[in-house]
This record gives structure tokens, sequence and C-alpha cells, in this order.
């Protein structure tokens, strides 16, 4: 697929007005997604969990204009109250996607959102926001033109999510989801992600992510400003490299369960990201604290007891508990007396892979 093939050229239907509504996932990057080209195109591929209980959930209502008008028509509510300040990331947005989405400008829409998890929980809802509002507006193009495929709504869904934010291309679809072009997965592609085609362990099928909310303020540097440090960074083309090697290791490791390498990998892709973000100039950390004091806590308890917990870490100062559901007895009660106290206000969100973005 090229970016030409996401063009709406003609549809055989009108329709003057409606109401969708999506509730879709957040995901939690394995392989880490960190610089990208122009266009949200990723320097390398990337795969994650989708998550299940971290999710926003939104209801687009539009109505056609009586003549198209030459700038986009939409009013923002966030957890019922009206957002103004959200709507220059949205007017972005729809800037970016207008080529694709030809009918933005007939019609005046009313976006509703609301997340599951805490509005400042340091949980960025850029993923599951940006794949909720691509959703509902792919739902509008099928409305438009009812032949198109699943298979092609959910990659056009990608493909526009990805327009929005990065990573949000990997919360259209469940459970491991692989975003950019890498060499061994012959459909990947740098456009939207797909569903990880090879192999998958029972072991991975229902594995636990316990958010540990350490840092529940704003992020000093976004991710936005991180991605662009990544141009003319000093190791960036090893860790690029990295990226395409650690995908490659992990075929084997997803079809066997060898949790011992899936472990290794993780953490260090965890590490890395934030390393980059040490190495960068001007350079920046995001973890606090109390995110290392958990990290030696999750070694010594794996040391101790043998258990398959790991931690992986996003673009912020909270700690992802990854474990499988063999062991959630052990680790719940691991987490609950001894990394609580390390959370802010003493909050976590139980979580696990799920399965994708659902209409409601
Ligand atoms: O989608 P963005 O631009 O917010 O970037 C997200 C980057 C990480 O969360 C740090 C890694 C990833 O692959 O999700």
């Amino acid at each position: 697929m090229t970016e030409q093939d996401f063009v709406l050229k003609s549809h055989p239907k009108n329709v003057d007005q409606g109401s969708i509504t999506y509730r879709s996932p957040s995901n939690i990057a394995l392989v880490k997604y960190w610089g990208k080209k122009e266009n949200q195109i990723p320097e390398n591929p990337s795969i994650s969990f989708t998550l299940d209980a971290c999710a926003t959930t939104t209801t687009l209502a539009f109505k056609k204009l009586d003549k198209k008008s030459n700038k986009f028509s939409f009013d923002l509510l966030f957890e019922g109250k009206r957002k103004d300040d959200f709507k220059p990331k949205i007017e972005t947005f729809f800037e970016r996607i207008e080529l694709y989405l030809p009918f933005l400008k007939a019609y005046s829409f009313t976006i509703e959102t609301s997340n599951s998890f805490p509005h400042s929980s340091g949980i960025a809802s850029s993923a599951s926001g940006m794949s909720a509002l691509a959703l509902c507006l792919m739902a509008i193009e099928q409305q438009l033109n009812p032949d198109i495929s699943d298979k092609y709504f959910n990659q056009k869904a990608s493909f526009l999510a990805r327009l929005g934010s990065g990573s949000a291309c990997r919360s259209i679809e469940g459970s491991l989801m692989q975003w950019g072009h890498h060499k061994g997965v012959p459909d990947s592609s740098d456009l939207y992600g797909v569903i990880y085609p090879f192999e998958v362990h029972e072991v991975f099928k229902n594995y636990h992510d316990t958010i540990l909310l350490v840092d529940k303020g704003q992020k000093q540097v976004s991710s936005t400003v991180g991605h662009d440090l990544m141009h003319g960074h000093p190791f960036a083309k090893k860790r690029f490299d990295q990226a395409h090697e650690n995908l490659t290791k992990l075929k084997n490791v997803f079809a066997t369960g060898n949790l011992k390498s899936f472990i290794e990998i993780v953490e260090s892709e965890a590490l890395t990201l934030h390393a980059m973000m040490m190495t960068s100039q001007p350079y920046f950390i995001l973890m606090k604290p109390k995110t290392l004091e958990i990290i030696n806590k999750i070694w010594a308890f794996r040391k101790e007891t043998g258990s398959n917990i790991c931690f992986t870490l996003d673009a912020g100062a909270n700690v992802h508990v990854l474990y499988p559901e063999k062991e959630k007895e052990e680790v719940y009660q691991f987490i609950k007396k001894e990394l609580v106290v390390y959370c802010e206000n003493g909050q976590y969100i139980c979580d696990r892979i799920g399965f994708g973005a659902r209409k409601l």
C-alpha cells in the first residue's frame, strides 16, 4: 500500500448527519519508536502490546454543511466540558489528513471524548485518543463508501491515527502490533501498524501490565521534541539498527515463550529509550528517583524469587510492570507490599493485554 491508496477519490453515498462512538485502547511498546522522519514516518520499527483498561472513548457527531467550508468546523468536549486548548492539536490532525478524507470541510463535527484513566496521570492519551478519532472518521468514510473491506478500514484508520500521533497507529487492533518496515515481517509498513503475523506463545496472550503512577505532572520535554532530538544524535544510527535486531530476536522469543530473553530485550529497550534522552543535545531526564527505586526492587525480587516480572518505561517517569498471568498473585502481592509506596498518592492501574478498539 502507498499513501495514494488511502486517498478517498469518490464515494457512491451521501450522508447528511450521524454519530459514531469508538473505544480505543492505549498501548505499551516493547521495542520503542523514538526518532521520526517527516509525516510521522518512524526511523525504526516498533512493536507493542495493545492494552485493555487504559482507553479513550470518543463520540463523533457530524452534520453536513449547506456548502463546503474553507475551514474545519468542530467543537471539542473533554469529559463533558468544552476544551478549547485541545483544539489546535485536532486542527493540525485535520490538516494532515484532509488529503485522505476530502469530506472533512463539508461537515461540522462535535467531538466528545473521555479517558478511562485520570487526566493528570502522566499516561499519554494521544495513542488512544487519536486512534479513537481516526476510527470514528473512518466510520464516516465507510458510510460514504460501504464497499471498503475490513482490512482497508483498519489499515487506513491506523494510517490516519499515525498522522495524529505515531504510536496511535498501534492502537487499532490487538494484541501484538508492529509498526515500521522490518525485513523479517513481509507486510510491515512505515505507514500503518499490522497485527504481528507470526506464532505467539500462549504465555504472551494474557500478559499483565500494572502501571505505577510515579509522577503525574506534565512532562518537561514532549515526545515531539524528544523525537526531534534524534536528528543528529551521536548514537542514532546504532540505535535504529538495534531496534531492527531486537525485532529479529523477538520472533523466536514470541514463538517459544522464552521469558528470560523477553525480559532482556524489553528492559534493555526501555533503558535505551531513556539513554537516548540523556545523550541528546540538549540532554534531559524523564525518570525520577522513584522510577529507579522501583527498577531496583523489581531486579531484587526477580533475583530472590526467580519471577518473570520485568519493567518497561514510556517517555515519562511511570513504570509499566509486565508479568505473565501464571504469576499474577505473587507479583501483585509484591507490588502492593513493596512498590505502591513509590506511587504518587499510592496510585496505580491494573491493565493487561487487550484486543483492540471497539465500536460502541
Ligand atoms: O507517539 P508518540 O509520538 O507520542 O511517541 C511515543 C514514543 C514512545 O511512547 C516513547 C515509544 C513508543 O513506541 O510508544
